[in-house]
């Protein structure tokens, strides 16, 4: 399968991310938990540099909780701060604050040393498309919190979302865009959503679902779609369409029809919580 990106945007988003990144202490790195390391941008490494740096595993509500414990594990063993969430959800949004306080210790120690009382710590927002980032702004934010025009010193025309007086979050996130180092992540991406699909085969990428379930969550499509497992990939899907009665307008089995259904199914939870790469 081939998956398109537009380099221009890409230009162009990094160079507005440099841009900011200069303006600020901490960057909040969004990747989805059900593809940690597909669903990120290494290059943030590179562009972020001598920052204090937080991952969120976001839609953990749909991730394997056994996988999020093992990717936190994997991000805290290379110095992130890492916080599993369900950006939905306002619940956790006070954990975060405390988070950026923690991973942010030593920039308010060394003002604290230099008599400087109270400058909040600024953060960015990052990560892929479709990721949840507005989603995380906006419940971190909720309502109690006053939106801060320009301020000297402050690149104008920016945004900044106060918490108390200690966060200040620039309001538009930073967009990075998927690596396709491979097939593989490519395929990943496909899966949870990320590109459109419009551009994808939905036949094809639900036989490659069934494959990767197949594999490692054995039992899964058993139990939803009452289908033997031992059997190739195509039989599979032929099965799930004849259970599910996806049919066309000739009553002719619509393999299709069965191809969306599972990868509806699958991004929506409905087949469990799944992840689709280990550490
Ligand atoms: P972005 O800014 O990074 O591009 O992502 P955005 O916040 O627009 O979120 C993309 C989609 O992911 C949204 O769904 C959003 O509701 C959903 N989402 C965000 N965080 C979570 C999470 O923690 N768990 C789950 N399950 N979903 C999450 P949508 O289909 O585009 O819109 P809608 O379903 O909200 O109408």
């Amino acid at each position: 399968m081939n998956f398109q990106w537009y380099p221009g945007h890409m230009t162009k988003a990094k160079r507005q991310m440099q841009e900011d990144i200069k303006l600020i202490d901490l960057i909040i790195e969004i990747v989805d938990a059900r593809i940690p390391l597909s669903s990120r941008n290494p290059d943030i490494d590179q562009l972020g540099q001598n920052k204090f740096r937080l991952i969120l595993m976001n839609k953990s509500d749909l991730a394997d909780p056994t996988a999020t414990r093992e990717w936190t594990g994997f991000f805290q063993e290379k110095g992130y701060f890492v916080v599993a969430l369900d950006a939905r959800s306002k619940a956790g949004m006070k954990q975060i604050t405390d988070t950026i306080m923690e991973a942010c210790k030593e920039k308010i120690e060394r003002d604290r040393k230099r008599g400087i009382k109270n400058r909040p710590v600024r953060a960015m927002v990052v990560g892929i498309p479709n990721v949840g980032k507005s989603t995380f702004i906006n419940s971190y934010a909720g309502k109690a919190v006053a939106k801060i025009g320009n301020k000297p010193g402050v690149t104008k025309g920016k945004q900044w979302i106060r918490f108390g007086k200690n966060v200040e979050l620039l309001d538009t996130p930073g967009i990075l865009w998927p690596k396709f180092e491979d097939q593989m992540v490519g395929l990943r991406l496909a899966l949870i959503g990320s590109i459109k699909d419009e551009i994808l085969n939905t036949d094809e990428l639900s036989l490659e679902l069934i494959k990767l379930l197949k594999e490692s969550y054995p039992g899964v499509l058993h139990a939803r779609y009452d289908v033997t497992e031992e059997q190739k990939e195509t039989e599979l899907l032929f099965e799930i369409a004849k259970n599910r009665n996806c049919v066309s307008k000739g009553m002719e089995l619509d393999y299709s029809k069965a191809a969306n259904l599972l990868i509806d199914e699958f991004r929506d939870g409905t087949l469990g919580r799944i992840t689709l790469e280990r550490p």
